[in-house]
């Protein structure tokens, strides 16, 4: 597997967690499976092994190579000083840095170079996202002697990122004319590493059946939709599993109290930590309030917009509301307002934060995730295991993972509306807070995290 994020070396959102689990997964059926991905800044695991060449655009240039082997994996990390030794993955003050391209090229080229040199006969080689996506492109075009016949897959965790750069990057890359062209690279007018992924890989998958439906259409599809309707019988959505050994309230180091569904209190201890990590009032009375959770990138997929308009409305409930971010200034912005204007209800803190992206999952009682689209989610499924009832649009992941109350049976695991407003919105957060008091007394949420 080749990706530019694997939990717990480097971690941006959703991609790094997968990467981590899904091969130890794999590794339990009894699959060897080695991930590549960059030796970034910070990262200090692996022993040294034998540096590999990688050429590049008619440059060479050397990649160092760090292993690391846990759980039945094994991690190679692409070492190189000028592209991967820098203060951020991807790029700082939310620009991406100019020479993406190339730095993920070099790791693709890099994790190829490097299979073909270690010996091992490979059964399939899956690249993730688009700074993956020339790892099909190359092993077709330059590696055909060790890598032959070795299929690969490619895996779309976000179409909303598609690795769309200038042409001249064919050149500079060292990638042949003849790739600027509607049924390889080109795409608009310039090249898009996505669509490589896309058209040289052997099977493409996503990370939900729900989602692989909608990115054919134009409406999900981001300009990709014909494409990947053109390669419909080799597309597959396969919903994302998350790591227990990681994810479990029974035996999570960051929360207070460890619980489960037969002892619910150590929910509750969460829950005071959380309000008082947050600086919100954590009386009885408060403690009474639910406690709503959000923990997200901060960008437009997330629904941040329709949480903007509901910037009066959201103070007024009978609840309190702590988010945990990082991304778009603008949002961090509006969150620093709310927080500021209504300090007794709502709280945000802003950066990276696993301990306290943890303890939200203990301590909230509901959680939201009003996304606009959604590959396929983790928090949610994080909060299912939690006992902590997602609210959620019903699209892409969320609608596969949330089934939504009936409130004549009861039966249900959380709370979905289908129309992007803030009307759709505030009505089902408002559902979910009337029947909270009651369902938590008789026990509905017990039976939601037996299930
Ligand atoms: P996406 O990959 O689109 O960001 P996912 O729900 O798949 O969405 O995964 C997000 C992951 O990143 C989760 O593990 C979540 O806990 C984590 N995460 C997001 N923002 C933060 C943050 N500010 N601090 C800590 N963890 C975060
Ligand atoms: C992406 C998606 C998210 C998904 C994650 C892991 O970041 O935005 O929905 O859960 O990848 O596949």
């Amino acid at each position: 597997m080749v990706a530019s994020e694997a939990a717990p070396f480097a971690k941006t959102g959703g991609l790094a967690d997968v990467v981590r689990a899904l091969p130890r997964a794999l590794a339990r059926l009894g699959h060897c499976v080695d991930v590549v991905i960059p030796r970034y800044r910070g990262i200090e695991a692996g022993e040294p092994m034998a540096p590999v060449t990688v050429p590049l655009g008619g440059q060479v240039a050397e990649a160092t190579i760090h292993a690391v082997a846990d759980a039945g994996v094994r991690t190679i990390f692409v070492g190189h000083p000028g592209y991967f030794d820098r203060d951020h993955v991807y790029g700082a003050a939310g620009r991406d840095y100019p020479d993406n391209p190339e730095r993920f090229a070099f790791l693709s080229r890099a994790a190829l170079e490097w299979a073909a040199s270690s010996g091992e006969r490979y059964d399939a080689v899956h690249a993730h996202d688009w700074q993956a996506g020339l790892v099909p492109v190359l092993a077709r075009q330059f590696m055909a002697h060790a890598l032959r016949g070795v299929p690969a897959v490619f895996t779309i965790h976000n179409l909303a990122y598609q690795g769309v750069f200038d042409a001249s990057w064919l050149l500079r890359l060292g990638l042949g004319w003849e790739l600027m062209n509607v049924n390889a690279l080109e795409y608009w007018n310039r090249i898009s590493l996505l669509k490589g992924g896309i058209v040289f890989s052997r099977l493409i998958t996503t990370v939900s059946p729900r989602y692989a439906r909608e990115i054919q259409t134009p409406e999900y599809g981001f300009g990709f939709d014909g494409i990947l309707r053109s390669r419909s019988a080799d597309l597959v959505g396969i919903l994302n599993g998350i790591d227990y050994d990681l994810w479990d309230p029974a035996r999570d180091p960051y929360l207070p109290e460890s619980f489960d569904a037969s002892r619910l209190e150590g929910k509750a201890a969460a829950k005071r930590m959380v309000l008082e990590m947050f600086g919100l009032p954590a009386d009885e009375k408060a403690r009474k309030r639910p406690l709503v959770g959000m923990i997200s990138r901060l960008v437009d997929q997330k629904g941040f917009d329709l949480l903007a308009e509901l910037s009066d409305e959201l103070p007024q409930l009978d609840a309190s509301f702590v988010l945990l971010g990082a991304g778009e200034l603008r949002y961090e912005d509006f969150w620093r307002a709310l927080a500021a204007r209504h300090p007794e209800r709502v709280a945000a803190k802003f950066g990276y934060d696993e301990a306290m992206a943890h303890r939200i999952e203990g301590g909230a009682d509901l959680f939201l995730m009003p996304s606009r689209f959604e590959p396929c989610g983790l928090n949610q499924m994080y909060s299912l295991r939690y006992g902590t009832v997602p609210l959620v649009r019903a699209t892409g992941g969320l609608r596969d993972t949330v089934r939504n109350v009936d409130p004549a049976t009861g039966s249900g695991t959380g709370f979905t509306f289908d129309e992007y407003s803030s009307q759709a919105l505030l009505t089902t957060l408002r559902r979910a807070l009337g029947v909270w008091v009651a369902w938590w007394l008789g026990g509905w949420v017990v039976s939601n995290l037996a299930t």
